[in-house]
């Protein structure tokens, strides 16, 4: 077989022994915030004659190794972790007596470090009656898990029982075999016969239904919330089959069912093969952010099937999907003008984070990694670099060329890795004979930090009255127009998002007065609305004017969910504003433990403050007293660990 592709993410050696496929038996314990159990691997000796094999772990107990044919104990060296490199986890090496030995059984605990996991409350769910656990393994975390060659160059089926409390049910990244209800316990057996990379291992347990919304598609969710849910991605089976259609090939995970996750989700979503995980953030009520059920789906084929082989190359996975995101959505729109569209917002968000987010190195597309953290280069680079990319490939080749090309790159590539060089040589063999490519800078594209090295030219029609009214808005700031009467009524909330974003972007190197962002509040009541994403830009527009009124608002959203996309801009905004920095850190202290454990490392780390457990600050779940607490904590006067 191939030898897996060089990756400093992962202590595993699988160009020794691979592992081939994974037999998963684990039992839920939410009194101790553990998954306990074992795990099988069934090996592939790549080297012939070798006799050790490495597996990844991170903050878990190993118990005991043995030969499962035999019962007989293996020796193994649970290895330190490395020093300040605590997200690459701990090497577990076994040695085997034998290079006959087909499986290892490894014995082990999660640990409530886990941050592959998080364990909530009952107060933190929608039911408020029992806890929940979900995962989330991208980039790095399924190490956190379960132990594995946690590195996407590699790939495994697996199986699994899980045992779970009778009342609970659990859902994973694969198809259900079936379920066994016992006295006290429930047991759950699944099967994922698609070799798939670590990083979509997945597994929530909590109070679950589902209903039904096609032959292969279901929602998930706690019962209360499964209506609302089901309705809002009503969409999915004809995303699904618009999908299919584009990439010339069918869907081959069996089932596609979404989980909508309590509020905590760190994500938008997440492409769990089989089952994508949602964030409720995206229950607007009128369906206008399903595109995130779009971008998952579209991963079933470009990320899930062809998947980067490190995450040098994270682009190929979220480039790729975006594109494809924005085809299957202008498919349904029958207007090619929404991919247009879509992209005008993407570039936007690109031109902010390579001005402000990321450090030079994170704005190339083609990352080098290390042995850093994945965690830390991640940002909507890979994403829009990378459509970018794409499209000014397809500007030159033409659409139909393209699509087909992409077709061709699918069933080249599927159940691969791929890596960068490897598209560009794809790509380049495709089109050989023609002209218009030949000249393609391709260095400059892949290995350049900034802003792309052409500026592409996106059809603005469906952004033109949003541009329009930012322009009116901006001269009643500056030159004392009238407020303008267009109503917004009719608007979608992708042109109100958009007319936010044009506003933000005019008025970036001098807010708005307090008296502009007061009449459009009168005007528009954008504080009340139940869109994330209208509100999360009226958030950053309103802290930047320094308005008062905005931060219990601010604060509201950011200790009611926690999708890392708002909580933290939203948090980093308030932490440069004046009046509201001191009040930023302290909620984020109070707050911390709410958060998913990327989240709050990453919030930690945007804010400059330590989350160590001996800052002992007071806690509070969702909902209920965060602001209140965060308010007190600063009549207080807590001393705050703090090391800006
Ligand atoms: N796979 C990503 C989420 C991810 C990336 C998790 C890297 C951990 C590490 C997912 O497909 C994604 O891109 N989600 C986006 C949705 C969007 C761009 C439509 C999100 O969460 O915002
Ligand atoms: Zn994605």
């Amino acid at each position: 077989m191939a030898s897996a592709p060089e990756d400093r993410s992962s202590l595993s050696s699988p160009n020794v022994i691979a592992v081939k496929h994974i037999d998963w038996e684990v039992t839920v314990d939410f009194d101790a915030s553990i998954l306990h159990g074992s795990a099988s691997y069934t090996l592939e000796y790549v080297t012939p004659g070798s006799r050790v094999v490495r597996l990844d772990t991170n903050f878990l107990k190993i118990f005991k190794v043995v030969d499962p044919a035999t019962g007989e104990a293996l020796s193994f060296t649970h290895h330190p972790g490395i020093p300040n490199k605590s997200y690459l986890g701990r090497q577990l090496s076994i040695s085997l007596p034998t290079t006959s030995i087909e499986k290892v059984k490894v014995f082990y605990q999660t640990t409530k470090q886990s941050s592959a996991v998080q364990w909530l409350p009952p107060e933190q769910t929608a039911g408020a009656k029992h806890p929940y656990l979900f995962t989330q393994c991208q980039a790095i975390h399924a190490r956190a898990l379960i132990p594995c060659q946690d590195r996407p160059g590699i790939k495994a089926t697996y199986s699994a029982k899980v045992t779970v409390p009778s009342w609970a049910t659990c859902v994973m990244s694969a198809v259900m075999k079936k379920e066994e209800t016992n006295d006290k316990t429930k047991i759950f057996y699944w099967d994922q016969p698609v070799p798939i990379s670590s990083y979509l291992i997945a597994m929530a347990v909590g109070e679950l239904t589902k209903i039904d919304i096609s032959e292969r598609c279901a929602v998930w969710s706690e019962p209360s919330v499964v209506k609302q849910a089901a309705w809002e991605f009503s969409q999915t089976e004809d995303f699904l089959k618009i999908a299919e259609e584009i990439a010339g090939k069918p869907y081959v995970w069996g089932r596609y069912d979404l989980l909508c996750l309590p509020p905590s989700f760190p994500y938008g979503g997440m492409e769990n093969p089989c089952l994508t995980f949602v964030t409720p953030t995206l229950l607007a009520g009128d369906r206008s952010l399903a595109d995130v059920v779009a971008h998952e789906i579209a991963h079933s084929w470009t990320g899930n099937l062809v998947t980067n082989s490190t995450w040098d190359h994270f682009w190929l996975n979220e480039g790729w999907t975006t594109w494809f995101q924005r085809k299957i959505m202008a498919r349904i729109h029958k207007d090619d003008k929404f991919l247009h569209f879509d992209a005008i917002g993407g570039y936007k968000t690109l031109t902010d984070t390579i001005k402000r987010e990321v450090p030079d190195e994170f704005s190339r597309l083609v990352l080098d990694v290390g042995d850093l953290d994945p965690d830390d280069s991640y940002s909507s680079v890979a994403y829009e670099k990378g459509f970018n990319l794409l499209f000014a490939l397809e500007t030159r080749v033409g659409t139909p060329e393209f699509e087909k090309f992409f077709q061709a790159y699918v069933s080249k590539f599927a159940s691969k890795t791929v890596t960068s060089e490897e598209f560009r040589a794809f790509f380049n063999q495709h089109f050989k004979t023609n002209a218009k490519v030949k000249d393609f800078d391709w260095n400059t594209w892949f290995y350049s930090s900034g802003m792309p090295p052409e500026k592409p030219q996106f059809d603005r029609t469906l952004a033109e009255a949003s541009e329009k009214l930012a322009i009116a808005w901006f001269e009643v700031d500056r030159s004392g127009n009238m407020v303008p009467s267009v109503n917004l009524k009719d608007w979608s909330s992708d042109q109100i998002t958009c007319f936010l974003d044009a506003l933000l972007d005019l008025c970036e190197d001098q807010p708005l007065k307090l008296d502009t962002l007061k009449a459009m509040k009168q005007q528009y009541g954008f504080e009340s609305t139940k869109n994330s994403e209208v509100l999360f830009r009226f958030c950053e527009l309103a802290i930047a004017s320094e308005d008062k009124d905005i931060v219990p608002i601010a604060l509201r959203f950011v200790t009611t969910q926690g999708r890392m996309k708002f909580t933290r801009p939203l948090y980093k905004a308030l932490f440069r504003s004046k009046m509201a920095s001191d009040l930023a850190v302290e909620t984020f202290l109070a707050n911390k433990h709410i958060y998913h454990p990327i989240c709050t490392k990453m919030v930690a780390s945007d804010l400059s403050v330590s989350v160590e457990e001996k800052a002992s600050i007071l806690e509070s779940p969702y909902f209920k007293v965060s602001v209140v607490v965060a308010a007190v904590a600063v009549v207080a006067g807590f001393v705050l660990m703090r090391k800006r």
